[in-house]
């Protein structure tokens, strides 16, 4: 297998609290190949914008790093000093967040910054403005001139996001990380950024994380999937191994509880009354300034044995490139 474009070990991190260190990422374990996109799942607060505040550098000011490793291209970026990951997130690296607004400046036009964008490259500004031109080509907006003479407030959101994806290929990344980036639209603007997304790895071979509560664009964008529960990885596979045959329990309830189910039993004719509530998951997240000794999930895990409560399970292989972390499946 060639080096992967992202490797995490064992990452830790914390936020210090008034109620004492809030442990939200405990040995965060993945791996992101070379043109692979790789999908991150996992209900609200399971630690995934942490995970990646922590690849990017861009940790809050109460976070602390405890442990582990975030290797880009084989280069650890967690003693990196702050000048050199200044330089690789304008160029290693790119970000797509979910508010695209916040990406830009309301002041300065989106020409103006797009350039900017671009120090880098060492080119005249001409032909900045000719790669800007031709990127927005590849991400389907038409109309250069006037996107570029726009002011952020002017465009919708969804176009916005267009540009915000533009940017970020322009530095040309090893790695694209897009944290929700479809959550602020509507349907139809969100099924053209996915297949935006997927055409710009097809054609720039650029790696992709892309992070989604979302499982349906999860699994018709991603080839890997890796599911998080609580600050810690519970199960990860190939995209149609993780939705065909989920081993954790989590991962089981997760996709029972997403909505896209309701909607497919909702379209059978006759099966209208069946199922109309939303199932979600009982029990709450567990409060992590005190996280369970044993597996995470188990004070909601309906399978839960006496050991589960008690013992860490170790992440274990339940089929090629598919792992999970659960007593119950591991012998
Ligand atoms: N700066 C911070 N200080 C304290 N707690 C934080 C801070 N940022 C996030 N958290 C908490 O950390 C947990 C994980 O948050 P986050 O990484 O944003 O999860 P996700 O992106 O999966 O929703 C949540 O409980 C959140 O409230
Ligand atoms: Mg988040």
């Amino acid at each position: 297998m060639t080096q992967p474009v992202l490797e995490i070990s064992g990452l830790h991190v914390s936020y210090a609290t008034d109620r004492g260190p809030l442990r939200v990422l405990r040995g965060v374990d993945l791996c992101v190949g070379r043109g692979e996109i790789t999908g991150i799942v996992g209900e609200s607060g399971c630690g995934k914008s942490t995970l990646i505040a922590a690849i990017l550098g861009l940790l809050a000011g109460n976070a602390g790093v405890e442990g582990g490793s975030v290797r880009l291209a084989g280069r650890e970026l967690l003693d990196l000093p702050e000048p050199a990951m200044r330089a690789l997130r304008g160029d290693g690296l790119a970000l797509v967040s979910q508010n695209p607004m916040a990406a830009f400046n309301p002041v300065l036009t989106i020409g103006r910054q797009l350039t900017d964008f671009q120090y880098r490259a060492g080119i005249p500004a001409a032909q900045k403005r000719q790669r800007i031109v031709e990127m927005f080509g590849r991400v389907g907006i038409v109309d250069p001139d006037r996107r570029l003479a726009a002011y952020p407030g002017q465009l919708s959101g969804g176009m916005l996001q267009r540009v915000a994806i533009a940017a970020a290929l322009l530095t040309r990344p090893a790695l694209l990380i897009a944290d929700e980036p479809t959550t602020a639209l509507d349907v139809t603007l969100e099924a053209q950024i996915l297949r935006l997304l997927r055409q710009t790895r097809d054609e720039t071979g650029t790696s992709i994380l892309f992070i989604s509560h979302h499982l349906g664009a999860v699994a018709g964008l991603c080839d890997r999937v890796i599911v998080m529960y609580a600050g810690t990885v519970v199960e990860a596979g190939p995209v149609a191994e993780i939705f065909a045959r989920p081993r954790h329990p989590y991962t089981r309830r997760l996709i029972a509880a997403d909505p896209g189910h309701l909607a497919i039993a909702a379209a059978v004719p006759g099966r209208e009354g069946i199922r109309t509530d939303l199932p979600t998951i009982p029990g709450r997240v567990p409060d992590l300034t005190d996280p369970p000794r044993g597996c995470v999930f188990a004070p909601r895990c309906l399978e839960a044995e006496a050991h589960c409560h008690t013992l860490p399970p170790p992440s274990g292989a339940v089929g090629p490139a598919h792992r999970a972390a659960c007593h119950r499946i591991m012998p």
